[in-house]
């Protein structure tokens, strides 16, 4: 995944205390208290671009479905960190992270190289804005992505409480190529064989996968998509409305402007987890 660093990552990697200049810096070894040293458990390459990883979880760490935390590993100077979303349901035993490779990208051309039992390094919160609370209840639940931008998808719909709060969760997922979208369809295809929530998404879990570039089953911006009907007439169901349905966006960010555009001039409003709307936008992340 692409991802920004964040104003708050500089102010986090700040000694606590200014470093008088008679004192020593901390040795390389020694790792900022908001941050843990975790263990790499396994390791898959979808394509020479894209690939996931899980990591060990600390006993402490806490997070909704769709938050993203600062992932990274240790360079000579300071820590390498990028915001990742979670792609793990909350309850899971370890942490799984969905990435793209930028070619000559300071972290990702490194992390890519990991192998189980290297070290990641990990910050002890996570937050983010595509979380279920940010929404006023209603009966369908979209998740509409674009590359990388599924990773919080997939913890969403492994949360047994996205299937109490919706009764359908049409997930859609776009692509420059099929073998692109092949990490969705693997967490998809497997929703139902999950003891926490298989039951629940194999009845109300529909995925839309659509690729721009190369050939497959469905080709199409999933915002033009949208716009015609056609996503909706291809699905059989009705198009979107503020009435009966919620939205979570997560992609690129001249996606995320197109798909916000769209819904507002469906008559959608945006939430956010101090005002619940009908809409969100993880501002975090750029897939
Ligand atoms: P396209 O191939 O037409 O650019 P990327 O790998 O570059 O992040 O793109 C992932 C997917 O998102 C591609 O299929 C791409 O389509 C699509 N995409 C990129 N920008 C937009 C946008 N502004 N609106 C809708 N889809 C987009």
């Amino acid at each position: 995944m692409t991802t920004l660093s964040f104003p708050f990552l500089r102010a986090m990697e700040k000694p606590k205390r200014s470093i008088n200049r008679m004192e020593t810096p901390p040795p390389l070894a020694q790792l900022p208290e908001n941050l843990s040293a975790e263990r790499v458990l396994e390791v898959q390459h979808y394509t020479n671009r894209l690939f996931g990883f899980t990591i060990t979880r600390p006993a402490s760490f806490r997070f909704r479905a769709g938050e993203f935390v600062m992932i990274g590993l240790r360079t000579a100077e300071r820590p390498l960190m990028r915001a990742y979303s979670i792609a793990s349901a909350p309850s899971a035993e370890a942490l799984e992270f969905y990435s793209i490779i930028v070619p000559d990208g300071p972290l990702t051309s490194r992390l890519c190289q990991i192998k189980p039992g290297d070290e990641v390094l990990m910050a002890r919160k996570a937050t983010g804005t595509l979380v279920l609370d940010a929404l006023t209840p209603a009966t369908r639940l979209f998740l509409v992505s674009t590359g990388t931008g599924f990773a919080p998808f997939a913890s969403i719909l492994r949360e047994p409480e996205t299937y109490a709060k919706f009764k359908q969760v049409i997930v859609t997922h776009t692509c420059r190529d099929a073998a692109e979208l092949r990490y969705s369809a693997d967490v998809v295809n497997a929703l139902p064989d999950d003891p926490l929530v298989g039951e629940a998404a194999a009845f109300h879990v529909m995925r839309y996968a659509t690729c721009t570039r190369g050939s497959c089953q469905r080709r199409g911006r999933i915002t033009d998509l949208m716009q015609s009907g056609k996503a909706f007439a291809d699905m059989g169901i009705a198009p979107l409305s503020p009435a009966h349905d919620r939205v979570m966006i997560c992609g690129s960010l001249g996606f995320n402007h197109n798909m916000q555009a769209l819904l507002m001039r469906a008559g959608f409003t945006e939430g956010s987890n101090a005002a619940p709307g009908e809409f969100l936008v993880e501002k975090a992340f750029v897939g």
